[in-house]
């Protein structure tokens, strides 16, 4: 059983439905994983990596079928979860949010225990978190966040896998974060509060990480996680230097703005130059080069990122298999 990850029994979530055995495992945010949990995943994908370049074929979701909801754009997301499915035996079902119902008022509820008789799990990415949450409450399958405007805890976690491949444990490492203090960043927080690493945001004033989200972290934290203007201050000692978009998806409307406020957040050769020379870059794309990140910095060596994107499929294999199927 996985401690930390929410279980809901059917029975005690609906004192009215029929009452069954039913234990559901859902992947809301990072806090639904205790650390050991966490390290696990990691360390099977990892597993999960290497078994796939030796060209050992897995079967054990054969005849498991996942529902892909999506109610905003997404490559890396969608394909690597689609990708990981397939590599282990079972089947998917992708729905954009405007062919479904949902498009015309269907209550999730209903969504989710409709979809619950067709799946064995939903992968939902959308925008705000509270839907997530309530399909995850009457959903009788687990619910994985695949991006919500608070969270994206999949992509940290693979994310964090890339980290420890390139820099050893990230328990003795120091992590920046340069720029918004979007979902991506709350999810870092999150995973620096309960895996216990160093963690340094930078963000500009007005653009914070969640309080919430930051205030919980700091308190079950063993290292520093810390919240600071200046992105030269961040990025000087850091091993890690993360980077992502200025304007999210649904932020459009924001970008001319964003651009002008975040111009002195650009992670390009000026920032480096602040920076330990042996600092790896992270950005979980699609960047906009020439804005949070320079086209020299994402070509460089030093950037990461599409070993990000290649473990975001290793990742998904080891979630998809422990909740669907229970390893
Ligand atoms: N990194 C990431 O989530 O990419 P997509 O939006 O393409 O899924
Ligand atoms: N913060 C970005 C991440 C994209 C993967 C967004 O939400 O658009």
């Amino acid at each position: 059983m996985l401690g930390g990850l929410q279980v809901k029994r059917r029975s005690e979530k609906f004192p009215l439905a029929k009452k069954t055995n039913l234990m559901v495992l859902h992947l809301q945010s990072l806090q639904d994983l205790n650390r050991a949990e966490l390290k696990d995943f990691i360390a099977r994908a990892m597993e999960l990596k290497k078994e796939r370049l030796a060209g050992v074929v897995h079967q054990h979701l054969a005849g498991k079928t996942v529902g892909l909801i999506f109610e905003k754009p997404s490559t890396r997301t969608r394909v690597s979860f689609e990708s990981a499915m397939y590599g282990l035996g079972g089947q998917v079902i992708f729905l954009s949010g405007r062919d479904t119902q949902l498009a015309r008022s269907e209550p999730l509820k209903d969504m989710a225990r409709v979809m619950a008789r067709y799946v064995d799990a939903m992968v939902v990415r959308t925008f705000g978190q509270e839907v997530v949450t309530e399909l995850a409450a009457y959903s009788s399958v687990p619910v994985i966040n695949a991006l919500t405007d608070l969270h994206h805890p999949c992509q940290i976690l693979s994310d964090i896998m890339t980290v420890i491949e390139k820099k050893g444990p990230i328990e003795k490492l120091k992590i920046a974060w340069v720029g918004d203090g979007n979902n991506m960043a709350n999810s870092w927080i999150q995973a620096a509060g309960r895996i216990g690493f160093e963690l340094i945001l930078a963000c500009p004033e007005g653009y914070d990480p969640n309080p919430e989200i930051m205030a919980a972290a700091q308190q079950e934290a063993v290292k520093p996680i810390t919240l600071v203007r200046s992105p030269e201050e961040a990025v000087a000692q850091a091993d890690v230097i993360n980077v992502d978009v200025w304007a999210s998806m649904g932020q459009e409307d924001e970008q001319k703005e964003r651009l002008s406020i975040f111009q002195s957040y650009q992670v390009g050769r000026e920032l480096l130059a602040k920076a330990p020379a042996e600092a790896i870059i992270l950005h979980c794309l699609p960047a906009h080069r020439g804005e949070e990140i320079t086209e020299e910095v994402l070509e460089s060596d030093r950037c990461v990122a599409f070993d990000q994107a290649e473990n975001k499929m290793h990742m998904h294999k080891a979630i998809l298999e422990r909740l669907i199927g229970g390893r």
